[in-house]
């Protein structure tokens, strides 16, 4: 929260904007904000936001309410698209970043700090579309490596003193095979050396920085091959002494269709190896996807709550565990809306509060899960 605000002032500020504008009320739950239950145990809650179009799925920061809620809730946020390639990066030469900054500027006046998401989206669907055809010349591998290590110095760079936690790279493990993936990069330098080469470059810029390896490997069915290819990969790291601080495991938990199905065991191994090698952990992306609960609200809104506290409960029993961040407060903005629909075609409740501002029961889970944690060791 603000340290120069009470809870109190938030809320009361919150409303009246609200109220002026004829937004809906915000109605934040009563008592400790979720960073403030996040810091009694040494670490810190935050949300993604965005700048997109406002009334889009992306355009969650032009809505008054929505920023009001980040003040009253969070610690920290981190920008949904602004500080990838394909949004800092028109074009070769081009670097935006006005809507970047917009975000940091508002941060900055709130008090909220501000987590770096991400400088490598090793992934071909997620890099600019430009990239694909750039011709890099007579000595392409230089000029890859060349290309990407500028692209983390101007970036990383840029903010060194605002932003001390990087999703470095992210997604670079093929969830289908546990392989690393092609990418236009891929072409003129193996995968591993640009990964590499990126965590150096970073650690060279920021030698205090956390730096982060950020994937959504998971606990559901069909997640084997993605989770013990990111241990590979981990493991690699450790081998070759790439600076890598932590695990950003993104959290985008799922009810399949049928019902709540989860590995624990499988999943508690794939956290004690990770820590066991040394690495942090983080809660990146938390949201729910809930098309395997029933359409009635009470019973779906249950199904996420009690989901989600069975799965934040035993993360946050690692001391290891740092920050927690959820991908969007409020449904109406989550990402998850322009995916594949329910088979309803009912809007998913996956975030902890709903469209109209009102916390849902996910809220308390979140709290419940917090309250409980381990302290962060
Ligand atoms: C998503 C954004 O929410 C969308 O607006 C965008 O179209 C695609 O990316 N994992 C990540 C995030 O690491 O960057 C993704 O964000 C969600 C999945």
């Amino acid at each position: 929260m603000n340290p120069h605000l009470t809870r109190r002032q938030v809320l009361t500020r919150a409303l009246a904007v609200s109220a002026a504008a004829s937004l809906p009320a915000l109605a934040t739950a009563p008592g400790p904000s979720l960073n403030d239950l996040a810091q009694a145990k040494g670490r810190r809650f935050g949300s993604t936001v965005g700048t997109g179009k406002p009334g889009t799925l992306t355009g969650s920061f032009a809505d008054v309410a929505y920023r009001d809620l980040l003040v009253a809730e969070c610690g920290l946020l981190v920008p949904e698209n602004e500080l990838k390639w394909g949004a800092l990066r028109p074009s070769a030469d081009v670097y935006n970043f006005e809507a970047a900054e917009r975000l940091l500027a508002f941060a900055k006046e709130k008090g909220l700090a501000f987590r770096g998401h991400t400088l490598l989206w090793h992934h071909p669907r997620w890099l600019p579309a430009w990239l694909d055809k750039h011709d890099f010349g007579a000595k392409p591998a230089q000029a890859v490596e060349k290309m990407i290590a500028d692209h983390i110095a101007m970036v990383a760079g840029s903010y060194k003193d605002r932003i001390t936690s990087w999703d470095v790279v992210n997604e670079a493990v093929d969830a289908d095979t546990g392989g690393l993936r092609d990418t236009p990069f891929t072409r003129h330098v193996p995968a591993e050396r640009i990964l590499d080469l990126s965590f150096h470059k970073a650690r060279e810029v920021l030698p205090q920085g956390q730096l982060i390896y950020n994937d959504y490997m998971s606990w559901e069915p069909g997640h084997e091959k993605h989770r013990d290819g990111v241990l590979r990969l981990l493991e690699g790291f450790r081998k070759r002494g790439t600076p890598v601080d932590a695990l950003g495991v993104q959290s985008h938990i799922m009810v399949v269709e049928g019902g709540p199905k989860y590995d624990e065991a499988a999943w508690r191994r794939f956290l004690d190896e990770v820590v066991g090698m040394g690495y942090g952990l983080l809660i990146t992306e938390f949201d729910v996807n809930d098309k395997g609960l029933p359409t009635d609200i009470a019973l779906r809104d249950k199904g996420v709550a009690d989901y989600s506290r069975a799965y934040l409960d035993l993360m946050l029993s690692y001391k290891q565990m740092g920050d927690v961040l959820v991908w969007g407060m409020v449904d109406k903005f989550s990402w998850l809306q322009g995916l594949t629909p329910r088979a309803d075609k009912q809007p998913f409740r996956c975030c902890p509060y709903g469209s109209d501002f009102q916390p849902h029961p996910l809220r308390d889970a979140i709290a419940g899960a917090l309250k409980g944690a381990v302290a962060k060791g």
